[in-house]
């Protein structure tokens, strides 16, 4: 394992995917001081991502969170590309944020692994597929772990730090070691299992909820009500899946069902057919719930 996987080799940070968790993800690198490059397909996709950065850290100096300069110098620490292997040659991070379909993920990481520097480490925000699917892809499976991200990530606290069985204790402490730097708690889980920690937690909250609204037992909206005013939750169960993305919970469901092929794990009828709907939530402008502009 190579000497350098330590907190103070990180300087450049490569993030593979420009939605949202990406593009959030990315400006807390930037804000915390790295250099950062956010890569994706699209020359729009980066263009959104970029003038997304702008909006809401420009947000943090109108606030005084942050000061103007601190503010300008994270958007001058930003670079964007299309070519993400040209990136990673420099860089001593990666961590992709790319679509969650695992054959994806194998090529990205086995691309990765090629051309990123021998001590940078490979993480995935990746919710559903945990890094021991990934890491016989590379030649580095002691620097791969998944860096797990909560939506809307600039204001989350969490991270999840997640080991396969190969990844070594560097690598973990490194990576909780990174989170804390941007400003992020992170919660080590010692083994895999689907859903991680927290998202089993709202699983099991928002299947509930799903029974609940299939049974006819109350609206969606009101059992949303109940989350917000008898749980104290920040935000009821559906729409939470529509600030998530109905797209997202559905193949994360899909991830999960192709790991463990209990037909249990497969997404709700009613996520199944928003999702064949294109209905995505708040990004389609129409989930569960319709939202304006
Ligand atoms: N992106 C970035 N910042 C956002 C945001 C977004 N999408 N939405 C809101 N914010 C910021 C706002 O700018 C605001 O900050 P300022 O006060 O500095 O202006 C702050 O958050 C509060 O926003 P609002 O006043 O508009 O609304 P709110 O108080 O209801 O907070 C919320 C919005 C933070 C999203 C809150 O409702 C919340 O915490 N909801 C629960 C989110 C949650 O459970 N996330 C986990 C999802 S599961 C997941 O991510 C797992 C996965 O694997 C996919």
């Amino acid at each position: 394992m190579s000497e350098q996987n330590t907190i103070d080799s990180i300087h450049h940070v490569l993030v593979v995917g420009s939605g949202a968790m990406g593009t959030q993800i990315g400006a807390l690198f930037a804000l915390a001081g790295y250099d950062v490059t956010t890569s994706d397909l699209e020359t729009n996709a980066l263009n959104r991502s970029r003038d997304e950065v702008r909006r809401r850290i420009e947000r943090l100096a109108e606030k005084g969170i942050r000061s103007r300069n601190e503010v300008d110098a994270a958007l001058a620490r930003m670079a964007y590309t299309t070519d993400s292997m040209e990136a990673a040659r420099n860089v001593d991070f990666v961590l992709e944020a790319a679509v969650e379909r695992l054959e994806i993920k194998r090529q990205l990481f086995a691309d990765l692994d090629k051309a990123a520097p021998e001590h940078a480490i490979l993480a995935t925000n990746s919710s559903a597929i945990p890094s021991s699917l990934l890491m016989d892809a590379t030649g580095r499976p002691d620097r791969v772990c998944n860096m797990h991200f909560f939506n809307p990530a600039l204001v989350m606290q969490c991270v999840e730090v997640v080991r396969n069985p190969l990844t070594s204790d560097k690598t973990v402490e490194t990576t909780a070691e990174l989170a804390r730097r941007i400003g992020k708690q992170p919660v080590r889980l010692n083994k895999e299992v689907p859903g991680f920690v927290a998202n089993r937690l709202l699983g099991a909250l928002r299947d509930e909820a799903l029974r609940l609204e299939e049974a006819g037992v109350a609206s969606f909206e009101d059992i949303d009500v109940a989350a917000r005013t008898a749980l104290g939750h920040p935000m009821g169960p559906f729409e939470l899946m529509d600030l998530v993305g109905i797209d997202v919970s559905y193949l994360i469901r899909m991830a999960e069902h192709g790991q463990t092929g209990d037909p249990g794990d497969l997404p709700h009828p009613s996520i199944e057919k928003l999702y064949a709907q294109g209905r995505y939530g708040r990004k389609t402008g129409r989930g569960w719930y319709e939202y304006a502009g």
